[in-house]
Formats: C-alpha cells, sequence, structure tokens
C-alpha cells in the first residue's frame, strides 16, 4: 500500500486558485485527489479547475467564494458535497496581507486581515468536522507564515494571525486527535507569488534582502510546498499532529 496515495480522496484548497493554494492543489491531486477549489476570482478558478484536469485527470471544482464570508463557506462546502462528496482533506490556505505601520491600521484593515487569514480556517474547520468523523479521520493543513515565528512592524495584523493560526493548529489538533483528525501547520518562507510581486513592488530592495538570508540561495516557488503538504495529507502523516513545519530554505534557523 503507498502511504502517500490520495486515490478516492476529497480536498477542499481555499485559495487555490493560485500561487502557494495552486501549488499544493497540483500535488494532492498528482496523488490522486479530487480537489475542491475555493477563491474568489472566478477566471483564476477556471484556470486553475483547467489545468488540474488536464494535467491529472482528477476530478476538479471551483466554487466562487469569499471565505469571509459564512453563507459563502456554507455553500462552498454544500457544494463539495454534491458534485465530490464528504471532505477529507482541508487546507486553510487563503490569505491576504496589508502593509501599514501598526499606528496606521484601521479597525477594517485588521477584521479583513484577521477574518480572511484566521477565521476562516476557523470556519472550514468546524464546517468539515462531521465529515471528517463520519469518514473516520481527516487532515487538516494550515498555511502560517514566517510571521507566525517573528514580528512584523509593518504587518501587525498579518503577523497576529499567523501566531494565531499556530495556536489554533495546536488546539484543534488536541481536541480532534480522538477523531482521528490531524492538524498541522506549513510555515512557508519567501516564495514568488501574486502576494510577494505586490511586497516587492511597494518594498524597494526587498527581494535582494530576503534572497541574502535564505541558506538555500534562492526564494521558493508555489509547489515547493507541495511535498510537505502531500505528506501532511496523506496516511504518511497519521501520527504526526499539532506541529508547524517551515519550508523556507532554511530561513528560520539562520
Ligand atoms: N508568498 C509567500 O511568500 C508567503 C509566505 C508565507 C505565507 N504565505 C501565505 O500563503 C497563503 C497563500 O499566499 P500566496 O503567497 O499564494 O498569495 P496569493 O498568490 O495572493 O494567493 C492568495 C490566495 O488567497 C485567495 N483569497 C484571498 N482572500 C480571499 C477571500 N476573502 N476569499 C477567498 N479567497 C481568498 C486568493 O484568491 P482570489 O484571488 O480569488 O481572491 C488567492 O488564491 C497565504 O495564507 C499567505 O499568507 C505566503
Amino acid at each position: 500500500m503507498n502511504a502517500f496515495s490520495l486515490s478516492g480522496r476529497v480536498a477542499v484548497v481555499t485559495g487555490g486558485n493560485g500561487g502557494i493554494g495552486l501549488g499544493i492543489a497540483r500535488a494532492l491531486a498528482s496523488a490522486g485527489a479530487a480537489i475542491c477549489i475555493v477563491g474568489r476570482n472566478e477566471q483564476k478558478n477556471e484556470v486553475a479547475r483547467e489545468e488540474i484536469r488536464n494535467r491529472f485527470g482528477v476530478p476538479v471544482i471551483a466554487v466562487r467564494c469569499d471565505v469571509t464570508s459564512e453563507d459563502d463557506v456554507h455553500r462552498a462546502i454544500e457544494e463539495t458535497h454534491d458534485k465530490l462528496g464528504l471532505v477529507r482533506i482541508l487546507v486553510n490556505n487563503a490569505g491576504i496581507n496589508i502593509r501599514k505601520q501598526p499606528e496606521q491600521l484601521t479597525r477594517e484593515d485588521w477584521d479583513a486581515v484577521l477574518n480572511t487569514n484566521l477565521t476562516a480556517a476557523m470556519l472550514f474547520s468546524q464546517r468539515v468536522f462531521s465529515d471528517m468523523c463520519q469518514l473516520g479521520g481527516g487532515k487538516i493543513i494550515n498555511i502560517g507564515s514566517m510571521a507566525s515565528i517573528f514580528g512584523l512592524p509593518f504587518a501587525a495584523a498579518y503577523a497576529a494571525s499567523k501566531g494565531g493560526i499556530v495556536q489554533l493548529t495546536k488546539s484543534l489538533a488536541i481536541a480532534w486527535a480522538k477523531h482521528n483528525i490531524q492538524v498541522n501547520c506549513i510555515l512557508p518562507g519567501w516564495i514568488v507569488t501574486e502576494l510577494t510581486n505586490r511586497a516587492r513592488e511597494e518594498i524597494p530592495g526587498l527581494y535582494e534582502r530576503a534572497l541574502a538570508r535564505i541558506p538555500a540561495g534562492r526564494w521558493g516557488e508555489p509547489d515547493d510546498l507541495g511535498g510537505t503538504a502531500l505528506f501532511l495529507a496523506s496516511d504518511a502523516s497519521n501520527y504526526v499532529t499539532g506541529v508547524s513545519i517551515p519550508v523556507d530554505g532554511g530561513y528560520s534557523v539562520a
């Protein structure tokens, strides 16, 4: 038996229409999982859906959903049930950042970042809990950040949300271990995506400064997250729960 096979399992990937989420969706699909891509942008959803279907031949749907809306979250999971079945794997990846000095962050900024990066992960996890119980187990993979470890003077809300997701991971892991649900977190380092491309435009020299500190000598690509995500989504990690794994080319230990 292949401990890394996801054949016949249904995975929901929030923010799966681009960047890190798409990198993870590809890895899970390559192991045979049926995929539900969750995102707001319907054009990106459609392009990602086509790519996954054509490359991997697995069942795949894309659902337009704002993860900060409870109604949308419920609708996304209902559509997944109707078209793919009960959810065995959840990847809470959708995320945003708003870069400002803390004294300039508005209440709306704070709420937008916390609702997207942290509250949505809780809503989706609660929503799929009964699926995983019915299936006899499940896997939840949260996405943290280097900001789960380090403070960020220009992104206090983001860092708070990414610190919070590590503690949410530990708490769900302990609470749901008896249901054979493993909950873990990946902490990406500097990965080339739309999010960091915007940061590079806003902060001159960011790319070079980060690069100089990465022992691997390069920024990561979204597919660099695939192997760790596949491990955490598969039976290979059945005795691993509550941990946060940096995937950062050595950045956090340098
Ligand atoms: N890139 C890095 O270096 C890095 C490092 C550490 C952690 N991360 C984390 O990795 C995750 C993915 O980031 P990324 O770098 O891949 O950024 P990205 O390319 O900007 O992707 C963000 C994804 O989140 C989705 N999203 C954002 N708000 C949403 C909402 N309200 N409802 C539904 N979907 C929403 C976007 O979909 P739509 O465009 O359709 O809204 C998109 O698919 C985030 O949690 C981020 O914090 C990234």
